[in-house]
């Protein structure tokens, strides 16, 4: 059976808007069960899911572990040290003797952009992409989607800036793509030197100021740099990088509005976010950690061919 978001989720840019909605809806209902003292319902039982985590990861693969367990799927994690890819085995020849054991789904993080295709293209289990190289990241957008629609009630006309790395982040064409399929204006700020070449395909506003960038959006999604990415020197230090590009409280006060401060994570706290911005009154930042849960529920629970009107029933078996 084909699912309401087709056999995997690799990006948010082959997403119709509808797609994109509909894992925003389902995500409400699912919200509620992590409120619960028993965080537990029977929707994914028998799934069997596998997180394939070959890139370090906090966030991402404990939320997608959490939202599996709150679904009553079986989880195995997979890391790359400690596996025979180690040895030499390739993604692939890992994949098919995972699936030899007769699994369902595989969420993929990986270093290389395309990993997450490359393995949907050759297996038969659902994939989702936990983040591939510097392509995608939908769940995350789709977290970032979610929580400024709670803030904001809808995206559409919103002012969305994403500052900092762009050109290493993939967490950054997830939220471009996915806030301009849901009508937001996009802005991007950063130096000339970490935005991608050919940015002004993107359909986004550029600001080379930030102070310009804060005076224009409603929200900000700070990046962090990706030193680990970077193979040149693409700024002059990170204390020159704070001084002209940081996110800090006095930047912030000059602006003529509130601005909601979103940060994918991890965060280099006095690099590209001062920590009184971080956990100022207008960071949602644990808002997305804890919306992260939900909407990888929905996810799940889409690509399982569970059926978004019955998401409300689906949260209401608990495990007792
Ligand atoms: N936002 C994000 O992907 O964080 P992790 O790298 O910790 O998963």
């Amino acid at each position: 059976m084909t699912s309401a978001l087709g056999k995997d989720l690799l990006g948010l840019e082959p997403l119709t808007s509808e797609q994109i909605q509909l894992v925003l809806d389902t995500a409400e209902p699912f919200k509620e069960i992590s409120e619960r003292a028993i965080k537990k319902v029977p929707a994914l039982r028998g799934q069997t899911i596998v997180n394939l985590f070959f890139e370090a990861s906090t966030r991402t693969r404990i939320s997608f572990e959490f939202a599996e367990k709150r679904l009553s799927a079986d989880t195995v994690n997979v890391a790359s040290s400690g596996s025979s890819v180690q040895k030499g085995e390739t993604l692939v020849d890992t994949a098919r003797n995972l699936e030899a054991m007769r699994i369902d789904m595989v969420v993929i993080r990986h270093g290389a952009s395309g990993a997450a295709r490359f393995l949907a293209d050759r297996i038969e289990s659902n994939v989702i992409n936990a983040g591939d190289g510097t392509h995608e990241h939908p769940t995350q957008g789709l977290l970032d989607l979610l929580t400024l629609r709670d803030h904001f009630g809808t995206l559409a006309g919103r002012r969305v800036c994403i500052v900092g790395d762009v050109l290493h982040s993939r967490v950054a064409r997830s939220n471009i793509w996915g806030l301009k399929k849901m009508g937001a204006e996009v802005g991007v700020c950063g130096p000339r030197s970490l935005l991608p070449w050919a940015i002004g395909e993107f359909g986004v506003t550029v600001f080379s100021r930030v102070e310009e960038a804060i005076e224009w959006a409603e929200a900000l999604n700070i990046l962090r740099l990706q030193l680990e990415r970077m193979t040149a020197g693409y700024i002059p230090s990170l204390r020159e990088y704070n001084r002209v590009f940081g996110i800090t409280r006095e930047r912030l006060a000059r602006a003529p509005r509130d601005v909601l401060i979103l940060h994918p994570g991890p965060m280099n706290r006095g690099v590209e976010i001062d920590s009184d911005v971080a956990d100022g009154p207008h960071s949602v930042i644990l808002n997305q950690v804890t919306n992260g849960v939900a909407i990888r529920m929905a996810v799940l629970y889409l690509l399982a061919g569970g059926r978004p009107e019955l998401a409300e029933a689906a949260k209401g078996g608990s495990e007792r």
